[in-house]
């Protein structure tokens, strides 16, 4: 369920119409609603008590710093993945204690800067990086606590470049020698093993391949507290995926999951820490944007909006679909016809998508993307010199600029040339 709804013929962000949102900011724009963020960290939390739990909202879904405090004031724990990331996180308001860190490439850096203001936990992938964090913790006279990310070697069936939990794939420490990490992990100055972490991909829109990783790290668990580690908190990372279509099938509540986890680890007596991003932001958010001509090609027509794939990516790096409508809603029985949406980036990869069926739409029109809010405004680009185009928050009645457009004159100045040409 979202907060973008019709309301007398105009599609709404909550109380606040997407017209007046247009007047004030220009197209494209993101915006976001308040009430769908809130809605859907709450149905996470619930899901999982009463276990002892925390719900780290996954930044790199959409980092921007209102969201972020939003979910944070609820709340929320933070996942992160780079130093900036954690910046981001503490720049929110949400304490170091409610921040875990994850990813394969942790610098020195990064780990010094998140022992320096606190951490929940690292997600450590890898040997050598066990080693570094052990080097850089006891230099600083700290102790990191860890999970080790374990690689279950599980196909979570979802698109193959988000897929992470298969054997190949390049995250975590291969389940079959966790033993062996965890007890060189026991030796180590520095370090502290906390608990055990696994993530096995994103857009997952079946519980099974979940249950079966989480079978894995209830196993492993039961052998870890034999070998006399406390293990006490499982990071069963994020990946719960959202309808990215109306009609499809609908992919699994929270609340399955949460009772998914209860029966699959519920009796460890451990503290349950999960990761979801596109859940929460996915369908809390929309791309706005204007239709600039209707061009008729050879057999087919375009529609060329004022959005490109540097704005929202996913349809041309993952051939993701994302539902488009008009702002104004079409009369009941108005017809459709078949039209290519893209952008006015120089490259045919800037599709949006093909022969999708739109009423006929004027110069001017709005039209909006849904499921827009998670890996679309955090995986935007400049590319074309296209400005990052503008974040807005709803809230009831009331909508703010949470993200300017950068001015040419801003852009511009970010490059330099030497004064030797
Ligand atoms: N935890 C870890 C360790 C992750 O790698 C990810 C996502 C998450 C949590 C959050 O997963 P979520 O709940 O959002 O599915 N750009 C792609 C998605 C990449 C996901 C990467 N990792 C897309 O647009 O579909």
């Amino acid at each position: 369920m979202d907060h973008f709804l019709y309301r007398n013929g105009t599609l709404h962000a909550e109380d606040v119409a997407i017209p007046a949102i247009a007047e004030a900011v220009g197209t494209p724009f993101y915006v976001y609603s308040a009430a769908t963020l809130t809605r859907h960290w709450r149905l996470f939390d619930e899901a999982l008590s009463p276990l002892p739990h925390l719900v780290c909202f996954a930044v790199k879904s959409n980092s921007n710093l209102a969201v972020l405090r939003l979910l944070g004031s609820l709340g929320a724990g933070m996942d992160v993945v780079s130093g900036g990331e954690y910046r981001r996180a503490l720049a929110a308001g949400v304490p170091g204690d409610r921040i875990v860190f994850s990813g394969v490439g942790k610098t020195a850096d990064e780990m010094r800067l998140a022992l320096t203001h606190g951490i929940r936990q690292f997600n450590v992938e890898s040997e050598p990086e066990l080693l570094a964090l052990s080097a850089v913790a006891a230099s600083m006279g700290a102790t990191a606590p860890i999970t080790l990310r374990v690689n279950p070697d599980v196909d979570a069936k979802t698109h193959e470049k988000i897929s992470t939990g298969k054997s190949e794939n390049k995250f975590g420490i291969p389940i079959a020698k966790a033993r062996a990490v965890y007890a060189l992990a026991a030796s180590l100055p520095g370090i502290e093993v906390v608990g055990v972490d696994v993530h096995i991909g994103s857009q997952l829109t079946d519980l099974a391949p979940f249950a079966e990783a989480y079978a894995k790290v209830a196993d492993l668990t039961r052998i870890l507290r034999a070998d006399g580690h406390d293990i006490r908190r499982l990071d069963l990372g994020g990946g719960l995926g959202i309808p990215y279509t109306r009609s499809n099938e609908v992919p699994p509540l929270p609340s399955d999951y949460g009772a998914m986890v209860k029966r699959v680890v519920g009796d460890l007596g451990c503290e349950i820490v999960i990761e979801p991003g596109r859940l929460i932001s996915g369908n809390a958010g929309l791309l706005v944007s204007s239709v600039i001509y209707l061009k008729q090609g050879e057999g087919r027509d375009f529609l060329i909006l004022d959005a490109a794939m540097n704005d929202l990516v996913r349809p041309a790096m993952y051939g993701a679909h994302h539902d488009i409508v008009p702002v104004v809603e079409p009369e009941p029985g108005t017809e459709t016809a078949p039209q290519d949406v893209v952008g006015p980036v120089c490259e045919t990869g800037d599709t949006f998508a093909k022969a999708r069926a739109l009423p006929a739409l004027a110069a001017g029109a709005l039209v909006a993307f849904r499921s827009a809010g998670a890996y679309g405004a955090v995986m935007a680009s400049e590319y074309n010199t296209r400005p990052l185009i503008p974040e807005v928050l709803v809230q009831g009645d009331q909508f703010a600029v949470i993200r300017a457009r950068p001015t040419f004159d801003e852009i511009l100045s970010r490059d330099t040339i030497p004064e030797w040409l």
